[in-house]
């Protein structure tokens, strides 16, 4: 007993650091456990050739344009002006509650097909369960891994692969707008090397950037990425870049049907918490318990369907 509990507690203190020495990643070595399960034995590879990158590589952009919509509304975005605070080098756009809801449901409409198809991946209800406007600023510590202000260092969300996001444009962005840096799943391993990566504030800034994908882009473009599978960081534009950030869960309906989701306005302060112990458990058996669950509902749904 006391053997297994030191030695729980061994793993689980060095987890990311055995998991990135064995597994390239660093992840909590019971999250790369569930997400290498779930993509042999519960994902459906059977699926459109977005969702099929998005599975090899760990991101896709989507096929679909939602620039109309973010017009439409762009006026009624605010932000607080910047004075003379040169620390503030993140922010967030807000809407009133009426807009933020038309505007989330707009999006959501135009997302849906998406959706559906990772519903089909997953073989499990995806919901929306957090949406952000956020503009990033420039700022001259790139280099500087002592200090970060935006999860502009490379690293790993630290969740199951249940957790993903879809990044859009709010404005065209190009190399010098700080576009979003992916290592592509299948590059991951060359990454550490050429990076000598050990954390994200451990590692060689000067490693091999042919290893990177940046996601430039139009206005209004959609961009899906798992941010636990995935290494990652925010580029540091040259002035500032402005993105809009959903977080979609997977996640059995009878989790969440009598939850508020069908009204976005309380969605987001209310039910975020509540998610989070879907895709961030804490225990290992809790894993294993979610794994056996998500395994049980595929063929549930499959009998619904
Ligand atoms: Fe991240």
């Amino acid at each position: 007993m006391g053997f297994s509990l030191g030695l729980s507690k061994y793993i689980k203190f060095n987890s990311k650091k055995f998991s990135l020495v064995i597994f390239n990643q660093r992840l909590p070595f019971i999250y790369i456990f569930f997400n290498t399960l779930y993509k042999k034995f519960i994902a459906n590879k059977n699926v459109n050739d977005q969702i099929k990158k998005f599975h090899q590589s760990g991101f896709t952009k989507l096929k679909v344009n939602v620039t109309e919509i973010i017009d439409e509304y762009k006026d009624k975005f605010l932000i607080e002006e910047i004075k003379n605070d040169k620390d503030v080098k993140r922010q967030f756009f807000s809407l009133n509650d009426l807009d933020k809801k038309n505007f989330i449901v707009k999006i959501k409409n135009k997302l849906r097909p998406s959706i559906d198809q990772l519903e089909s991946y997953f073989n499990c209800d995806v919901v929306i369960s957090d949406v952000k406007m956020i503009r990033n600023y420039n700022h001259h510590d790139k280099h500087n891994l002592d200090i970060e202000h935006y999860s502009n260092h490379f690293h790993q969300d630290s969740y199951l692969m249940t957790y993903n996001k879809i990044f859009i444009n709010l404005m065209d962005i190009s190399e010098n707008d700080g576009p979003l840096e992916i290592v592509p799943d299948e590059m991951r391993k060359s990454f550490i090397k050429s990076f000598n990566y050990k954390d994200r504030n451990d590692y060689n800034t000067s490693g091999d950037s042919s290893l990177i994908y940046k996601n430039t882009g139009k206005k209004g473009d959609c961009f899906l990425f798992s941010s636990p599978r995935v290494f990652h960081r925010a580029g540091v534009p040259q002035k500032f870049r402005d993105n809009m950030v959903i977080i979609i869960i997977t996640i059995p309906k009878h989790y969440h049907q009598n939850l508020n989701i069908k009204s976005e306005e309380n969605l987001f302060e209310n039910n975020y918490k509540y998610f989070q112990k879907f895709v961030k458990p804490y225990s290992i058996i809790r894993v294993v318990k979610l794994f056996i669950e998500f395994y049980k509902y595929k063929f549930y749904i499959k009998r619904e369907s």
